[in-house]
């Protein structure tokens, strides 16, 4: 048996922490950035002003800090809190570093030295105001409570500081993956928390929202995004959907409003993405903005952005906090970015749209067994930011060759606006399924009530194709797929992820096949019997540790639960689609940074954000490009924002959208900046983790800014 490894925790004790302030004080949260996205209210504002229009010319790199660790894009928002930045890596460990300098402090391994992996947008701080400091990390099926001050789980925190993320539901989750990929909010001693699960066409996890005791990790409220019999929205599904569907969730985060008492977020579609013959009707909670009372949970309002989804338009950001002026005075409202690009703007209270929302007809879905939601809901004209049709008149103009490419690709195409729903022949989706606008949210500037938003033009395509169930799956492919589902949440994928289950990696080198059986049926120690597996069950396991089984056929109708596909049809993918160099096939600009004013209700300014190196030389930019990340706006009167594939950070002027600066880094910036204060120095820090498209570099660093000394 494999020696029982524990996390690992590095110390490295460099430097002098300074005492942590007090709670998170409300009146200095403009000029600090202990929370994601800036403040409770995601802003992603900062009342700091040292770095300005007229100096940011002379913005120079302060510090670098590697990680020296790819993976996954670096998503990560970092949370600054007194001396201290918290941030996440590419692998997935957590790591504190000072904020002046870069230099590492702490470093907190969930994988036990195993290779990691998985995606976080950051950590969230809770302080009881004294001396308990905590920082509250996701990774793989857990969520740890560390002491922000030396990376150490709280033992008295769930399981030895931890709880799992299948934790707190009051339905049976235990055969889904679940995980959580953005941090959740601190309301008062509650952790408000989202989920990443499946949403394909196998059953998965439902995505309730869940409120954890900070201290001890018990779960004090939840809130049914899939509403159960009897509950409002339950209406909205088919009357066993409840049991069946599942997604739906909170991925994006929370944002809050502390005077209200009210928790925001905005939840993904329903699974299947592609097909809801089986979640017949609107399906409430998904695709909405959530309102709920942040110390019970109970629904306060909602507003669905898309009715009955069939195009994975998850609502990717909580909305953003804000204000506008109405007949003299000024009123609290939300606003909440879309994948379609589209802004809601919502009164804060009551969630009644400020500026008109019409339900317009759509096209409906000819796919077996579905009835698709006759109308969509769309905003006026100035908030809709995207590009949301391709067709002949819309195809790229970069080139001749790229246009008759893109003409020859679109014939025998279904072409048309925005939620067209997906049929067997190929059809444009535009924008593509991540966005428009995503997880990096908008920010909002309270100087002149402005929304700075960031927004990808790229038409994709996909198609539908009738799933044959009974098609059959390898012995060896059941028992990785149960594996996966069963026993992965403690032996880990790889390296055991459970402290004290043995990986099962080289099991077959340390038992035989009988002897894994036996366990199974027994259980041993900590680990439970799983006799209720059938016979073919547990011999697919065992091939899958073992790797045997791979030439044996199953006929999955002969299995008690569904792991292949349950539903007529199924999407063949979200398919890339480019002209002949590799560029988008719609026109330009590729992607757009947009302020709207929140007051009259107008763009005030659209420019193109980013460009492509090789079109630059050629004389033609800024294109924009797919981007990925959101804007950070200050006081100093600049928007920060890296997001575009051209892999430059950059500084506008937030009146009038001029390109003030940027610096180029070795990778995408595809994640939100933060901008704190510290020794009397205004720093800006970004991740440089790159990825996330074909073709683009990986990257492993933060890159923090500030003027010289
Ligand atoms: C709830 C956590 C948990 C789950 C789920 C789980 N195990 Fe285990 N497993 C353990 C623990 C803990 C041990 C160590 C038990 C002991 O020896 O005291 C263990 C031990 C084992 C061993 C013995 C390993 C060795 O090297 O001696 C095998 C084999 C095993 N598990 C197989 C499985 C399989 C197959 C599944 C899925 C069907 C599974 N386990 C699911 C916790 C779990």
């Amino acid at each position: 048996m494999s020696s029982l490894r524990l996390p690992i925790f590095v110390w490295h004790g460099l430097i002098c922490l300074r005492a942590f302030p007090a709670a998170p004080d409300p009146n200095s949260s403009m000029t600090q950035w202990q929370v994601y996205h800036g403040d409770a209210g995601g802003s992603h504002y900062s009342a700091l002003d040292q770095i300005n229009r007229s100096n940011v010319k002379d913005l120079e790199v302060a510090w670098i800090w590697h990680s020296e660790e790819t993976g996954s894009t670096i998503e990560c928002n970092p949370i600054v809190v007194d001396d201290l930045i918290y941030v996440t890596t590419p692998r997935l460990r957590c790591v504190a570093l000072h904020a002046g300098n870069g230099k590492e402090v702490w470093r907190f391994d969930p994988w036990s030295g195993g290779r990691g992996g998985g995606v976080s947008r950051g950590v969230t701080y809770w302080s009881d105001g004294k001396s308990d400091h905590r920082i509250f990390f996701s990774a793989g099926d857990y969520l740890y409570a560390l002491n922000a001050r030396t990376g150490i789980p709280i033992p008295t925190f769930g399981q030895e500081g931890r709880i799992s993320h299948r934790d707190g539901f009051d339905t049976d989750v235990f055969f889904f993956s679940i995980g959580n990929n953005t941090p959740g909010i601190i309301w008062k001693d509650l952790l408000i928390l989202g989920s990443t699960t499946g949403e394909g066409p196998q059953p998965c996890a439902p995505g309730h929202i869940r409120a954890f005791d900070v201290r001890t990790g018990v779960r004090k409220w939840i809130f049914h995004t899939i509403p159960h019999p009897g509950e409002f929205g339950y209406e909205t599904w088919g009357p066993e959907s409840w049991r069946q569907v599942g997604s739906a969730n909170a991925w994006g985060g929370f944002t809050l409003d502390p005077e209200r008492g009210i928790v925001f977020c905005g939840t993904g579609s329903p699974a299947y993405d592609s097909w809801g013959g089986d979640r017949p009707g609107q399906n409430l909670f998904g695709n909405c903005t959530l309102a709920l009372n942040a110390e019970t949970g109970e629904r306060i309002w909602h507003f669905q952005a898309v009715h009955h989804d069939l195009w994975d338009y998850d609502l990717p950001t909580p909305p953003v906090l804000a204000s506008l002026k109405r007949d003299g005075s000024l009123m609290d409202v939300v606003v909440q970015p879309t994948k379609m690009g589209h802004l809601f703007v919502l009164d804060r209270e009551t969630g009644n749209p400020v500026y008109p929302v019409e339900e317009v007809p759509v096209p409906s879905s000819r796919m077996p067994g579905e009835l698709s939601w006759p109308t969509q809901p769309f905003p006026t004209s100035p908030f809709r930011l995207a590009m949301t049709r391709m067709d002949p008149d819309h195809a790229t103009q970069l080139n001749e060759q790229a246009n008759a490419k893109v003409l020859h690709d679109l014939k025998g195409m279904r072409t048309g606006d925005v939620f067209l729903p997906p049929g067997y022949q190929k059809s444009v989706v535009l924008p593509q399924f991540n966005g428009g606008c995503e997880w990096g949210g908008a920010a909002f500037d309270p100087d002149s009530n402005t929304i700075i938003v960031n927004v990808s033009n790229e038409a994709e395509w996909t198609s539908m194709v009738d799933s044959r169930p009974d098609q059959g799956i390898s012995l060896h492919r059941l028992g990785r797929h149960l594996y996966r589902s069963v026993c992965a949440h403690c032996h880990g994928l790889a390296s055991p992820i459970h402290p004290s289950s043995p990986s099962l990696e080289e099991v077959h080198q340390r038992l035989n096949e009988a002897q894994v059986g036996q366990i199974m049926e027994t259980g041993r120690g900590q680990m439970p019997s799983f006799s209720s597996l059938s016979d073919l069950e547990k011999r697919a396991v065992i091939a899958f540790l073992f790797d045997t089984g791979r030439e044996e056929q199953i006929q999955t109708r002969d299995l008690k639960l569904s792991y292949a596909a349950d539903v007529p049809v199924v999407a063949t993918g979200h398919h890339d689609w480019r002209d002949p160099e590799g560029f988008p096939v719609n026109k330009r600009p590729w992607g757009t940074l947009s302020a709207v004013d929140l007051d009259q209700g107008r763009i005030r300014w659209q420019v193109p954000l980013g460009t492509y190196p090789k079109l630059e030389q050629r004389g033609v930019s800024p294109t924009g490009t797919f981007n990925i990340g959101g804007p950070v706006v200050t006081r100093g009167g600049l928007v920060f924002i890296g997001a575009a594939m051209d892999e430059r950070f950059h500084a506008f002027d937030k009146d009038t959208g001029e390109l003030l600066w940027e610096h180029q880094m070795n990778a995408g910036g595809y994640a939100t900046p933060a901008t704190y204060m510290l020794d009397g120095r205004q720093f800006v820090v970004i991740a440089a983790g790159g990825g996330g498209k074909p073709g683009t570099r990986k990257g492993d660093a933060f890159y923090c800014f500030a003027l010289p000394e």
